[in-house]
């Protein structure tokens, strides 16, 4: 299985949310986000699946992780409750990792079977929204990672002050079409 985590975080200080808000809105990044993983399978924590609108994300099946064996998706067709994170260390398909920040954590440092084989790593170098209130989270841990066990292999890509570049875990065999798939998202125009 080929792993891939996607996420944007905010330039240096790595924040992906406050409460279970997204801190900005850029419409390219969704898109972008959107080409990468049309069609594919995503997992996502309980906190941000909960933050989908609608609890979904349209052509792509969605497994939630949530240590809760009662939780109810709300499209049983294409959404698939997750209780145990092992399941994902055996598997042939693509898998889309899209947060939040303990899922990346959890993938991240997970040893052999559940680390990523490709990140595709966005920084947006703007304004965090001012208005939210909550809890402040990052993926500072996840970046430090990323910076010792992965190499960029991509260009670094602008796009309305998001910054994209591809990262692969040095040493692994990587999927060639599942990269050529992801620069070719990353490529496309809006
Ligand atoms: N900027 C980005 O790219 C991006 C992407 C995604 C999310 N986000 C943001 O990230 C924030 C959410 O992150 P978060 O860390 O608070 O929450 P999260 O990772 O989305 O979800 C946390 C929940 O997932 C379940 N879970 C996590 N690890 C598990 C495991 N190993 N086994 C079983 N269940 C597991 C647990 O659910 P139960 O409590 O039900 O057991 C846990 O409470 C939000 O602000 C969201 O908007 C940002």
């Amino acid at each position: 299985m080929t792993k891939v985590a996607v996420w944007c975080r905010h330039e240096g200080d790595n924040i992906i949310g406050i409460g279970s808000h997204i801190p900005w809105r850029i419409s390219s990044d969704f898109k972008r986000f959107r080409r990468i993983t049309e069609g594919r399978t995503l997992v996502a924590g309980q906190t941000t699946y909960e933050s989908f609108p609608g609890r979904t994300l349209p052509d792509r099946k969605i497994c939630v992780l949530t240590l809760n064996p009662k939780y109810e998706v709300s499209d049983p067709q294409k959404h698939f409750v997750v209780n145990d994170i092992d399941v994902f260390r055996e598997g042939e398909d693509e898998l889309y990792i899209a947060g939040g920040a303990s899922v990346y954590k959890a993938f991240l440092t997970g040893g052999a079977g559940l680390m990523p084989e490709i990140i595709v790593d966005s920084m947006y170098a703007g304004m965090i929204n001012p208005e939210l209130s909550g809890k402040i989270i990052d993926i500072t841990p996840c970046i430090d990672v990323m910076k010792s066990s992965y190499r960029q292999i991509s260009e670094t890509y602008e796009k309305d002050n998001v910054f994209t570049s591809v990262w692969v875990l040095k040493g692994e065999f990587i999927d060639q079409a599942v990269l050529k798939h992801i620069i070719e998202a990353i490529e496309a125009e809006d």
